[in-house]
């Protein structure tokens, strides 16, 4: 075979090992649920597998004042002796790590909390040779993060933007990184103003908008799937597929979130966020490089060339749903309104469905499907690329009532792997065509339990990597997509909700959006 050199866009941002830089962690909402379930595992598994720093220690903030440095690292232990993300229990790790652990309680908008907060960074940085270098996590609602980071800023703790990967992190001066959590915003108006707040103080270099999708080896697979392997991407065109279904399915309701949810929704919850993240790389144009611009320049590229749903349209592109009572896994569960602290007559959608159409010169005529929804029938996060049938099928009077598309499915979780389902002969003196699948399963194949992808994130934002983060026009492609169809449904309450059953797979009208235009949803 002929050598060829070939230009390899992997070479940075994605894999790119650049050093994690000393740095204090500080998570605003330290006592809160994400910091319990995701962020506190998260941190104690790249302790775990050597992966922080040697300079690095862990502030806590938030309001309760019940808590201390003592019970902080109660909860950090009582995180990691729980999650299951968790790969290995290791005393003397969680020892260390929770030695490097403190907690402040204070207001987030009084200012003298936040001149006590950065003492103690100060008071911290010769101890551990941090060198002044801080990442600001805020797991906080949204509605809080223009006023902290508003807050540091008076507090004269946010250090000018710098350029990232500089030759000598010795001759950096100390970075400041925030990362925010998803939602960002509620709608396009409220995410600009967000925009414009943040980056008042900050570049958009020190801003780290994160969606834990991004964080996930089998999303960052679709890249190597597409990019590495010259076999599919001729034919990942109208060409050959003749349209894509994106499922982000749960089978867990709302656990405990009720207020959270009801402000939130499936479509501000899932679909903005994890959702579009996957259409874009599922549908974005191949990328030069994994460079975090050349990337997010691609990505928002994609989701700005996504049709807008005219307000007159919505009914045809969009369906909503909420679940009523019903049966899952072997029990029987209450319906969205007879959750704890859920209004009765609640008009919170907890599904949606979505047709998408890309206006480009590839995804012409191939619409997007997109659902995602609470209790359904299983937990499952899937891509599917339906390829349009053979032009022709040359087998007169063979059956082949059991021969389905060509279907490539990518299966983000469980069971991650890929599925290439194609027509085979069944072995017999007829001529009989049947779907079998050629599978790849992750598991079978590294046999290694995955990273989570807080972690992947974390570590990335320490190494100063954006690429896996989304940026303010990325995040404001996405809010103009789905803002006219919110809007709509906020100003016409659905009459007929909850109209699936808990367990299901949900509302009938998802199905017609599909049926209406010949297809049907993949069975799960
Ligand atoms: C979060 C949402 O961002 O993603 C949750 O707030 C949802 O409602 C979760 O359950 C799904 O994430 P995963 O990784 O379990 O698919």
């Amino acid at each position: 075979m002929a050598t060829t050199t070939i230009e390899n866009p992997f070479a940075q941002g994605v894999t790119q090992d650049r050093a994690t830089q000393p740095a204090q962690l500080v998570i605003f909402g330290a006592t809160g649920d994400l910091t319990k379930r995701k962020l506190l595992p998260a941190v104690y598994n790249l302790a775990q597998a050597q992966l922080l720093p040697p300079g690095f220690c862990m502030v806590g903030f938030s309001r309760d004042d019940s808590c201390n440095d003592e019970t902080f690292r109660k909860r950090l232990s009582d995180a990691v002796a729980t999650s299951g993300d968790v790969r290995e229990q290791d005393a003397a790790v969680l020892a260390d790590l929770s030695a490097r652990s403190y907690y402040l309680s204070g207001d987030f908008h009084d200012p003298q909390c936040y001149a006590q907060l950065k003492a103690k960074l100060a008071e911290l940085d010769p101890k551990y040779g941090t060198a002044g270098n801080r990442i600001f996590y805020i797991a906080t609602p949204a509605s809080l993060f223009g006023d902290i980071v508003q807050q540091l800023h008076d507090a004269g703790m946010i250090n000018p933007s710098s350029v990232v990967g500089q030759a000598s992190p010795a001759q950096s001066p100390p970075f400041t990184r925030i990362i925010v959590e998803k939602p960002f915003g509620r709608d396009l108006a409220s995410a600009k103003q967000l925009n414009t707040e943040m980056l008042r103080y900050l570049g958009e270099d020190q801003i780290y908008r994160i969606d834990h999708y991004l964080g996930k080896e089998t999303v960052q697979n679709i890249l190597v799937f597409r990019f590495a392997n010259g076999v599919f991407e001729p034919i990942w065109n109208r060409r050959y597929v003749d349209h894509v279904q994106i499922t982000v399915a749960e089978s867990l309701g709302i656990e405990g979130r009720a207020s959270f949810y009801e402000e939130t929704g499936v479509v501000r919850d899932v679909i903005q966020n994890h959702a579009l993240q996957l259409l874009s790389l599922v549908a974005m144009e191949p990328v030069t490089s994994f460079d975090a611009t050349d990337f997010r320049d691609e990505k928002v590229r994609v989701v700005k060339a996504v049709r807008p749903i005219a307000p007159q349209d919505v009914d045809k592109f969009a369906v909503r749903g909420q679940y009523g009572p019903g049966f899952i896994t072997g029990a029987d569960a209450v319906g969205y309104r007879q959750e704890p602290e859920i209004a009765p007559d609640s008009a919170t959608p907890t599904y949606a469905a979505f047709k998408f159409v890309v206006d480009n010169w590839r995804w012409a005529g191939v619409p997007f499907y997109v659902r995602s929804g609470k209790r359904l029938a299983k937990r499952v996060t899937e891509i599917v690329m339906q390829f349009k049938q053979a032009p022709h099928l040359p087998f007169r009077n063979a059956q082949i009532s059991e021969l389905e598309g060509n279907i490539l499915a990518l299966r983000i979780q469980p069971d991650e792997g890929i599925t290439l389902k194609f027509g085979a002969k069944v072995p017999g003196p007829s001529m009989r065509i049947r779907s079998v699948n050629m599978d790849f399963g992750y598991g079978a194949t590294f046999g290694r339990e995955d990273s989570s992808p807080y972690e992947r994130l974390i570590l990335d934002c320490m190494k100063g990597v954006q690429t896996l983060f989304d940026r303010s026009d990325g995040v404001e492609a996405a809010w103009a997509l789905i803002d006219p169809v919110l809007t709509a449904w906020a100003a016409k309450p659905p009459a007929n909700f909850p109209n699936y059953a808990a367990g299901s797979w949900g509302p009938p009208e998802a199905d017609k959006l599909l049926a209406d235009d010949g297809r049907e949803w993949r069975r799960l």
